[in-house]
């Protein structure tokens, strides 16, 4: 396959300029004006490989080759451009402009897709702007309907609503869902972001399954005070309380005994924030995963059941929000066993693994069949600025990717 590994990289690092942070450090959150600048540039790109461009309500962004059956079920691929705080440049940026450079080079082979191929680069994976992980998928998929998007707020007070329409998308929420049996399959190209396939040294991962992300925000409500002169005995300490929480979560998730569940507090603000001034106020978010649903449903509980405890000793108060816990997905045979036909044509060993982190597959496993092709991420590292992978193992599950596209476009 014709991959232009040069040209990828090229435009990988371009995209990557689009950043609220300095490099190597990449910061694009939804729909901020930087959002924009990057889905302008990756617009520009999709013209220019001549497909056919609709963007939804959501800014979900479709690029469609339009196949020789053009009434058939296309088959998907894609993945998201936004980017955490502080990250790096490949977390699912590869599976966009990775499948963009796919469709190029099945393009310049001279493959005539039976089945249309459509690229689609879904709004919001990450849960920065909205605390929701894949906005955009959970949408198309009918997971979450137009009013629940409508109620969502941002950390400013912003609803979802108000932000899209000021970002230019103000088609009707009602649209965003897709029509039922819309994708043949669907395929999502990925670093890990885990250590397996470095530790294996093999350059591909097939995904059999993606475990089940739940996340929790909680606010607690203590009484603060000057820092000085509020006596010890007596004091309501919102950051104590959640400092106990956050012990709580590592708990939990220990106590199941598997190396399969974690949980973490990965946000922690506290008002009013200064060092002469007893805390009143915290705002925490949770997340919390397993590859077992029911045991993640158990670390849920056991967060819930340490709240009340601590709000009970504390004289504090809870307000806890369960955000969205999801069950686990499981890879379509169709898809896995394209993947595996592609791997063996360029004679490349994959490992079958677990995605333990989250995706827009997760979702589009609701619509259609899907599976995940994963590769290294050098020392396992993401949602870092130093996150890596290769120039040759980008190339090789391009390649994949493109084989694979060309299959089930076929079937
Ligand atoms: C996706 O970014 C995740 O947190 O798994
Ligand atoms: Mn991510
Ligand atoms: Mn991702």
């Amino acid at each position: 396959m014709p991959i232009d590994i040069a040209r990828l990289s090229a435009e990988i690092d371009h995209l990557a300029q689009f950043s609220d942070v300095p490099a190597p450090a990449v910061t694009r959150v939804l729909w901020t004006p930087t959002d924009l600048k990057g889905r302008a540039y990756l617009r520009q790109l999709y013209d220019e490989a001549g497909l056919d461009v609709r963007t939804d309500a959501l800014g979900n962004t479709f690029a469609r080759w339009v196949g020789s059956e053009p009434g058939l079920a296309p088959v998907a691929t894609g993945s998201h451009v936004d980017a955490i705080p502080h990250a790096g440049k490949f977390d699912g940026v590869l599976g966009v402009l990775g499948a963009l450079e796919a469709i190029r080079a099945l393009k310049n082979s001279g493959h005539k897709p039976r089945r249309s191929i459509e690229l689609i680069q879904f709004t919001s994976e990450e849960p920065t702007r909205f605390g929701l992980g894949c906005l955009g998928s959970r949408a198309l998929s009918g997971a979450r309907t137009p009013d629940q998007l409508r109620a969502l707020k941002d950390a400013d007070g912003v609803s979802l609503d108000d932000a899209r329409r000021n970002a230019g998308f103000d088609g009707s929420l009602e649209t965003v869902r897709l029509p039922d049996d819309p994708y043949h399959a669907f395929v999502e190209l990925h670093i890990e972001q885990g250590l397996e396939l470095e530790r294996l040294h093999l350059p591909l991962g097939l995904v059999m399954a993606i475990a089940a992300p739940a996340a929790l925000r909680v606010e607690i409500v203590g009484v603060g005070g000057h820092a000085g002169a509020t006596l010890m005995p007596g004091r309501r300490d919102a950051l104590l309380a959640g400092a106990e929480l956050a012990l709580a979560v590592e708990r939990a998730a220990l106590d199941t005994g598997s190396v399969d569940t974690v949980a973490t507090t990965g946000l922690f603000q506290v008002h009013p924030g200064a060092v002469n001034s007893v805390p009143s106020r915290v705002q925490i978010e949770i997340d919390a995963r397993d590859i077992n649903g029911a045991r993640r449903d158990a670390v849920v509980e056991a967060i819930q059941k340490a709240a009340a405890d601590i709000e009970t000793r504390r004289k504090v108060t809870f307000h806890l929000e369960i955000l969205n816990a999801d069950p686990p997905a499981t890879c379509a045979p169709l898809v896995v066993n394209a993947l595996e036909t592609a791997c063996r044509e360029i004679e490349a060993p994959f490992q079958k693994m677990v995605s333990r982190a989250y995706h827009d597959a997760l979702f589009m496993a609701r619509v259609c069949p899907i599976g995940m092709l994963f590769i290294p991420s050098r020392g396992g590292i993401s949602h870092r600025p130093d996150e890596y992978s290769a120039p040759e193992d980008i190339a090789r599950g391009t390649d994949v990717l493109a084989r694979t596209l060309a299959q089930l476009s076929k079937g």
